[in-house]
C-alpha cells in the first residue's frame, strides 16, 4: 500500500522540474494523478513515464491563470478518477526585474500566474474536496517569500502572497477537513534556475549553503508527499523551507542577486 493510495491529486506545472518530480512520486505512492501544464508535449513525456512504472495519470493542458481552465481540469479529474483530494499548486514563473523596471503588464502577468493561479485552484477544487470530506492543498511559494533579496521584486511579492494565502485558506477550509500547507524551496536545480542563472552563479550559491549542495526536484517532492499524505493530518497553515539551511544563514544566495 502506497502512502497516497486512494488519493486523487492534481499537480500543476507538472511538465518540468519539481512538478514533474511530484507527479511521478505521487503516482509511485498510489495516487491517481492529473498532471497539468501549459506545455502539453513535455507533459505527455512525464505521464508516459508514470504509465511505464505502472502508475495512474492523465495529462491535461492547463493555464493556471485561467479560471475556466481550472473548471475544465476539475471536471475531467472527477470524470476520470473521482473527487479531488490533493491539490499541488506548483506551477510558477520567474523574472529578476528590479523595482524600477517592472511594468504594470509584467506585474500583472507575475501575479496572475503565481498568486491568482493557486487561489483560483483552491476555489475550483473546493466543491470536490467538500464532497470528498477531506483534502490537502499544497502551495509552492519560495524562500524569497521569507528572505528578500535584490532584483526579484515582483516574484518576491507574488510568492509572499502565496505564503500568506496558505495561512488564510488553512483557517477558512479547516471546517471542511481541508488542510493547506506551503513549501518554500531554496535553490533547486530545475529549468527555471538553469535558464535564469549562469552555472557559475549556481556553483557560488551551492558554496554559500550550509549543506553545500543545490536542491533536487525530488527533495521538494518528498516534502510535498508528506503534506499530501494522511501522515500530516494534524498539520495545516504551515510554511516549510526546503533550502539546505540557506534562510537561517541570512537569506537568498547573494551570488544569485548580483550581476
Ligand atoms: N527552482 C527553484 O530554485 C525554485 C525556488 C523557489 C520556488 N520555486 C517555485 O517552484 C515552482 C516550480 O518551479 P520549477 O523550478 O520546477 O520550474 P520549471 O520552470 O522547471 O517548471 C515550472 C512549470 O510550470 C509551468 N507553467 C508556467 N506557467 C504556467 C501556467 N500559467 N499554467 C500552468 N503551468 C505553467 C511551466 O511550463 C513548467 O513546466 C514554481 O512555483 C517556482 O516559482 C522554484
Amino acid at each position: 500500500m502506497g502512502r497516497l493510495t486512494g488519493k486523487v491529486a492534481i499537480v500543476t506545472g507538472a511538465a518540468s522540474g519539481m512538478g514533474a518530480a511530484e507527479a511521478e512520486l505521487f503516482a509511485v505512492e498510489g495516487a491517481s494523478v492529473v498532471a497539468t501544464d501549459v506545455n502539453p508535449a513535455a507533459l505527455e513525456k512525464v505521464v508516459a513515464r508514470i504509465h511505464e512504472q505502472g502508475g495512474q495519470a492523465l495529462a491535461l493542458q492547463h493555464d493556471v491563470a485561467c479560471r475556466d481552465s481550472w473548471d475544465r481540469v476539475v471536471r475531467q479529474t472527477e470524470d476520470t478518477f473521482g473527487d479531488v483530494t490533493v491539490l499541488m499548486n506548483n506551477a510558477g514563473i520567474w523574472n529578476d526585474t528590479g523595482y524600477e523596471d517592472v511594468t504594470h503588464e509584467a506585474w500583472l502577468q507575475m501575479m496572475n500566474v503565481n498568486a491568482w493561479g493557486p487561489f483560483a485552484g483552491i476555489q475550483a477544487v473546493l466543491p470536490s474536496m467538500k464532497r470528498a470530506g477531506v483534502g490537502s492543498i499544497i502551495n509552492v511559494a519560495s524562500m524569497a517569500a521569507v528572505n528578500a533579496c535584490g532584483r526579484f521584486s515582483a516574484y518576491t511579492c507574488s510568492k509572499g502572497s502565496v505564503d500568506a494565502m496558505t495561512r488564510a485558506a488553512a483557517i477558512d477550509l479547516a471546517p471542511f477537513n481541508i488542510r493547506v500547507n506551503c513549501i518554500n524551496p531554496g535553490v533547486i536545480r530545475t529549468a527555471m534556475v538553469e535558464t535564469a542563472f549562469p552555472e557559475e552563479a549556481l556553483v557560488a550559491a551551492q558554496r554559500a549553503q550550509p549543506l553545500q549542495r543545490i536542491g533536487r526536484p525530488v527533495d521538494v517532492a518528498y516534502m510535498a508527499l508528506y503534506f499530501a499524505s494522511d501522515e500530516s493530518w494534524f498539520t495545516s497553515g504551515t510554511s516549510q523551507l526546503v533550502d539546505g539551511a540557506m534562510a537561517v544563514m541570512g537569506g537568498v544566495a547573494p551570488a544569485l542577486a548580483s550581476d
